[in-house]
């Protein structure tokens, strides 16, 4: 038996190393050519191939045979094509699958899922011809009024880290080069494209790099987007630390430093410090700082042939795994298998928040009447928000979805409530809506004459958007008064609230008994939604950041760090961000980190590690027994945290290290395991630049959300 398992592992061995080496082969016959093609080309046509030529494109050289690069955005999917000047292309061709927005795929908390829809999203790019997504985006949620945290991830960088690098993969099985972005500390809209952030080393190690990091050095990512702003003074498109020491001298990143569109400020500076090809959208392209400027710069002798031929070979490097890749896959449209994975991922990003009148699920057996109030419910959230429109082939809205789903046994009222219409302009850059007396009254009808209601309110594509941050936390278009005026005509009021960042719900979660949280939840939206309400999906999704009480809980407001002086903003806060801040300072939040109820009951008990003490090489094995003890069949998301007691160094109270989503029926018991590489719990030392894992006591906390914590266990690390 022995031999036996012996000659397997030497086979396997044996199998993994013709493999490594058929790679290295291919990687040398890639550069080889790559080095051919190099010599072939002239420096013209090398600068031709630095800079766009269109929105999304840049020139090949025709004479070798080499193409251009065709970019696409976004995190939400496919864009459609456009003309110069942004235009719709209005092709019949370019309709996608609208996949769940970022911080529904966070919800998940599932990095399977996370692999799926990159993989469908680079099957669909391939079918499209553009070898290069923009996506996925996963800057820190450093405040919940950015614009952009709907395209975004988290707060917690573990959790930003496990899903990038799956999304990454996803895209890339495909044969298509993810590029991540935007590299680094995007996280305000505010001025984000003259702001200088000013962060403290340890922080930008901890809490900004690590999705980054995890990107190219387990995911290999293929190409990364330099952000907008500046750090530490300097652009991130010409910024030597981030790009040059960090990105290329740490992490071995062998890929194309893309800019942000119109984010390039230099010619010498930018070529010097890692950027590789200028991107925009407005002609004429020859004036880019990569085009004509970028040619005298190397004539003049200010720019190097060595650092010209390293940016070709980058972006040659890039076409020979996608564009001109050995057999590539074929490419697939909107097909049955891609809207599967976009429900599958708004089934389990749907978060629960209060269920406390057991309104739901709905008991579709008795029910012969409801009203479904308010816009959001017909509303569609494919377009919008700049570069992370998709134009959907179809999205099933929430009144399509329960049609779909209870149209048959039970009637349906619906009433529109309010009008989602936000058009902010120059002169209105926050327009205000009034409450539509006429339409709450329709609201408070049908709520009357339905035996309950479920309201559909929060935010739309126009109101969370790119380039700008919101202004509060507030709910828009009045949603408030619709809320009370429908839940004092019918006391059975469910509320479900859409959107992809943290509102002020705080008034609901007071007056009202049921609350569902959604977002922009894709192309099979509507039809997730309905099974969540009526149980055919029991709800797993955690929130993968804090809803604060009140704005001013939030670390960057509440130490007046956001948006910043004279174009600087301090993140104070420092490594303190989300709940690491919350729950450190002993503020209580709306909702916390990681919270998302179920249908039925999950127990946590008996936290055990294989070991007491762990070496600094280990890796701590934890157990922790989890029993479904409700009614219903249902997933759970068991989530390891780890404190550190009397460091030599400031620690937030707790930090997520490892986190494994089950499924258990009811009555059933899992032991679950989760693993933690001891050398995650290490803090990064400024004094001598390394990560450092301190010896002692720590502690690991295992529950249910980042505050309901059921199993502690304590281990030593010598
Ligand atoms: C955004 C990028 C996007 C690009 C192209 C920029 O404004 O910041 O995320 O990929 O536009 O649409």
């Amino acid at each position: 038996m022995k031999i036996k398992y012996a000659t397997l592992f030497f086979c396997i061995l044996a199998m993994i190393s013709s493999q490594l080496q058929a790679q290295l082969k291919n990687e040398k016959a890639s550069d080889a050519k790559i080095a051919a093609i190099i010599k072939k080309l002239t420096l013209e046509e090398k600068i031709g191939l630095l800079h766009a030529n269109g929105i999304f494109s840049t020139a090949g050289v025709d004479r070798l045979r080499i193409p251009g690069l065709m970019t696409d955005d976004g995190p939400l999917g496919v864009r459609e094509d456009v003309k110069e000047g942004w235009a719709p292309a209005n092709l019949t061709t370019d309709s996608a699958t609208f996949f769940p927005n970022g911080s529904a795929l966070a919800a998940t908390w599932n990095p399977e899922l996370a692999y799926r829809f990159g993989h469908d999203m680079g099957e669909e790019a391939r079918a499209r011809k553009k070898y290069i997504m923009l996506a996925p985006a996963f800057n820190i949620a450093r405040t919940p009024l950015c614009g952009r945290t709907y395209e975004y991830y988290s707060e917690d960088p573990f959790l930003n880290a496990r899903l990038a690098v799956q999304s990454v993969k996803g895209i890339q099985s495909q044969h298509i080069a993810a590029c991540v972005k935007h590299y680094a500390l995007n996280n305000q809209e505010v001025e984000r494209g003259r702001v200088s952030v000013d962060v403290d080393e340890r922080t930008l190690r901890e809490i900004y790099l690590p999705a980054f990091k995890a990107s190219v050095t387990e995911g290999n990512a293929w190409t990364i987007m330099s952000a907008y702003n500046k750090l530490r003074g300097n652009y991130c498109s010409e910024n030597e630390y981030l790009l040059n020491k960090i990105l290329r001298g740490e992490w071995k990143f062998k890929g194309i430093v893309i800019s942000d569109w119109g984010g390039t400020h230099s010619t010498v500076k930018a070529a010097n410090n890692g950027l590789d090809l200028e991107m925009g959208s407005r002609p004429p392209y020859k004036n880019y700082y990569f085009a004509d400027k970028l040619l005298d710069s190397v004539k003049a002798g200010k720019v190097s042939q060595q650092v010209i031929d390293d940016k070709v070979k980058h972006i040659l490097w890039v076409m020979y795994q996608t564009s001109l890749s050995s057999n590539p896959p074929a490419g697939a449209l909107n097909t049955p298998g891609h809207s599967k994975t976009a429900y599958d991922i708004a089934a389990e990003s749907i978060v629960l928040l209060k269920n406390d009148g057991h309104l739901l699920p709905l008991n579709t057996g008795s029910l012969k009447s409801i009203a479904v109030i308010g816009d959001n419910a017909t509303h569609n959230f494919h377009l919008g928000g700049f570069g992370a429109g998709v134009k959907a082939r179809y999205e099933v809205t929430a009144l399509a979805g329960l049609q779909n789903r209870l149209g048959k046994s039970i009637t349906i009222n619906y009433a529109q409530g309010y009008s989602g219409v936000y058009r902010p302009s120059r002169t209105t850059p926050d327009p205000e809506t009034k409450p539509d007396s006429a339409m709450i009254a329709q609201a408070v009808a049908a709520a009357k004459s339905s035996e309950l209601a479920i309201l559909f309110i929060g935010g739309n594509r126009d109101y969370e958007s790119e380039s700008r941050d919101r202004k509060d936390l507030g709910l828009p278009f009045s949603e408030q008064t619709l809320v009370d005026a429908v839940t004092a005509a019918n006391p059975k009021t469910i509320v479900v609230v859409i959107g992809g960042a943290p509102y002020d719900i705080g008034k609901i979660k007071k007056n009202n008994s049921t609350i569902v949280w959604s977002w922009y939840n894709g192309s099979e939206n509507g039809n997730a939604l309905a099974d969540v309400l009526t149980g055919k999906i029991n709800p797993s999704g955690k929130l993968p950041f804090t809803f604060p009480a009140e704005l001013k809980d939030s670390p960057a407001h509440a130490l007046d760090a956001y948006p910043g002086e004279n174009l600087k903003v301090e993140y104070k806060e420092g490594i303190l961000v989300g709940y690491r801040w919350f729950d450190t300072k002993k503020i209580e939040p709306l909702y916390c980190f990681g919270y998302g109820l179920s249908y039925t009951d999950f127990k946590y008990s008996d936290l055990k590690t294989a070991q007491t003490s762990y070496p600094a090489a280990g890796n701590i094995i934890a157990t922790v027994r989890v029993k479904n003890t409700g009614k219903y069949a249902g997933k759970e998301t068991v989530q390891l945290y780890v404190s550190k007691e009397g460091s030599v160094v400031e620690r937030a109270e707790k930090e997520l290290k490892a986190f494994k989503k089950i499924m258990l029926a009811p009555g059933a018991t899992a032991n679950v395991t989760l693993s933690i590489p001891v050398k995650d719990l290490a803090y990064y030392d400024v004094k001598t630049g390394k990560w450092i894992v301190e010896k002692g006591k720590y502690k690991l906390l295992a529950g249910t959300s980042s505050r309901d914590i059921s199993e502690t266990k304590m281990i030593k690390i010598n």
